[in-house]
């Protein structure tokens, strides 16, 4: 517990039974502890299950300024723990593996520079021409349990679906992305848990990585998807070749965040998204009709619906205050890690009117589900083009997906920053 953190103050604020975070109960529906974060302590000191302590902000506004206040920093030498504390915040495995100058660790103006090469070689327009791949990815695996009567949705669609796509992205040679796959599913196996497995994974990871870079570089790489050179990776060395500086590390640190920052991301949109529209048929039903007259509005603001009911991303990623402010008129020192809840931020009654109300249809509908600020999602225009191709695919192709499992028996992973089940069942007429 911070020391002086629970103060009069916190004393009034804190009437009543505070709820307990991070139990089982939490991970299934963190929703309702969440509301009462918002409603009677916004801005809270918690001591995380890993012994860490971190502000925990809920409420739309201050979440909202929080993304953007420049004193609070992404890298964690700001933090004012001892360094085996620092080790605990941050992607497993990051640190051990030298993977820590990517863009979710740090400030400008390093973050300003290479955030504008990396948006040179990741365009919308590459994004776009990615949709028939995307689309080919998702009949595959879809074809691959058709046939079936029922399938696990996260082991065979929701997992698989941005792990290739992010490698044809990348430009992994197709004959190598079974190995991504393998070492992905350990850092998402893992992630919350030990990390002896996690940080294995990550070391392969970037091992790889330096050398596809080095390859690439040397002009010897093909690229999937593409003419030789016309991948992300390819991108990044050209951009980098014209004018602007990326060294070597940073080059496999961002080819690193790239895959980490879409991956499990990724897997719980699909994964979250399809299990909410099971639990609300009448919506679902709407979504359905809507792809059978062959419109898409409906399945764009649907997405974002997903996001913002029950989004991937519970926390923001780590945050440390560089200088004494105030966030909700709570004082943060100096050294202080702040962690921005999204999840509860976008369902604040104050922002979003019926917030408990899943409404495919919600037009205000600006959620934080992609952060805010300088360090906004680089991969939305992506994650939205897979998340519409998933769910339009499985809702035309089968039509009367139900759940395969009672509510009850449904497991979610329970980690700190990402919200995810570990398996989805479901069922369907062959
Ligand atoms: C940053 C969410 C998919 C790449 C972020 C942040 C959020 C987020 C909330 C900001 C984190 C913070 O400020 O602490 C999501 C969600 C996704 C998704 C909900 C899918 C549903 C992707 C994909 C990619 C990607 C597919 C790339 C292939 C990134 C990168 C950053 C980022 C590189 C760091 C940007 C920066 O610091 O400038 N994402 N993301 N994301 N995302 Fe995503």
């Amino acid at each position: 517990m911070k020391p002086g953190s629970r103060d009069e103050r916190d004393a009034r604020e804190e009437e009543g039974p505070v709820p307990e975070l991070f139990t089982w109960e939490f991970a299934t529906d963190p929703y309702p502890a969440y509301a009462w974060l918002r409603e009677h302590a916004p801005v809270r000191w918690t001591e995380l299950p890993s012994g860490v302590g971190a502000w925990l902000v809920t409420r739309y506004g201050e979440a909202r300024e929080a993304l953007a206040e420049g004193r609070l920093s992404k890298n964690p030498v700001h933090h004012a723990e001892d360094s085996r504390a620092r080790g605990k915040t941050g992607i497993p495995g990051e640190r051990g593996a030298d993977l820590m100058t990517h863009l979710l660790n740090i400030d400008p103006p390093d973050h300003t520079r290479l955030r504008r090469l990396v948006s040179k070689a990741f365009t919308p327009r590459r994004v776009a021409e990615f949709e028939p791949r995307v689309r080919e990815l998702t009949d595959r695996f879809i074809d691959g349990f058709a046939a079936r009567g029922q399938a696990d949705l996260i082991h065979e669609f929701a997992f698989p679906l941005p792990i290739y796509a992010i490698c044809d992205l990348l430009g992994v040679p197709a004959e190598d992305q079974d190995d991504f796959r393998d070492w992905a599913g350990m850092m998402i196996r893992h992630g919350g848990g030990p990390r002896g497995g996690v940080a294995r994974s990550v070391k392969r990871i970037r091992a790889y990585l330096v050398e596809l870079i080095d390859r690439k570089r040397a002009g010897l790489g093909g690229s999937p998807g593409g003419g030789p050179g016309e991948d992300l990776i390819s991108g990044l060395i050209r951009a980098s070749d014209h004018g602007e500086q990326l060294t070597a590390n940073e080059a496999a640190a961002m080819a690193f965040i790239l895959l980490f920052a879409g991956f499990e991301t990724t897997v719980n949109l699909i994964g979250n998204g399809v299990h909410t529209l099971l639990g609300h048929p009448a919506e679902r039903r709407r979504l359905q009709e809507s792809l059978a007259r062959g419109e898409s509005a409906l399945l764009e603001s649907a997405v974002e619906e997903l996001l913002r009911y029950d989004g991937p991303v519970e926390l923001a990623t780590w945050r440390y205050a560089t200088a004494p402010l105030t966030i909700g008129g709570r004082a943060i020192a100096a050294g202080d890690p702040v962690l921005v809840v999204l999840a509860a931020a976008d369902r604040d009654p104050a922002r979003f009117g019926g917030p408990d109300t899943l409404d495919l249809a919600r037009r205000d509908n600006p959620h934080l589900g992609y952060g805010h600020g300088i360090h906004y999602c680089l991969g939305a225009p992506l994650a939205r083009l897979e998340a519409r191709t998933a769910l339009a695919a499985l809702l035309t192709r089968l039509p009367d997906l139900r759940l395969g499992a009672a509510p009850g028996e449904l497991r979610w992973r329970g980690g700190l920053i990402m919200r995810g089940l570990r398996s989805l069942p479901v069922e369907f007429t062959a």
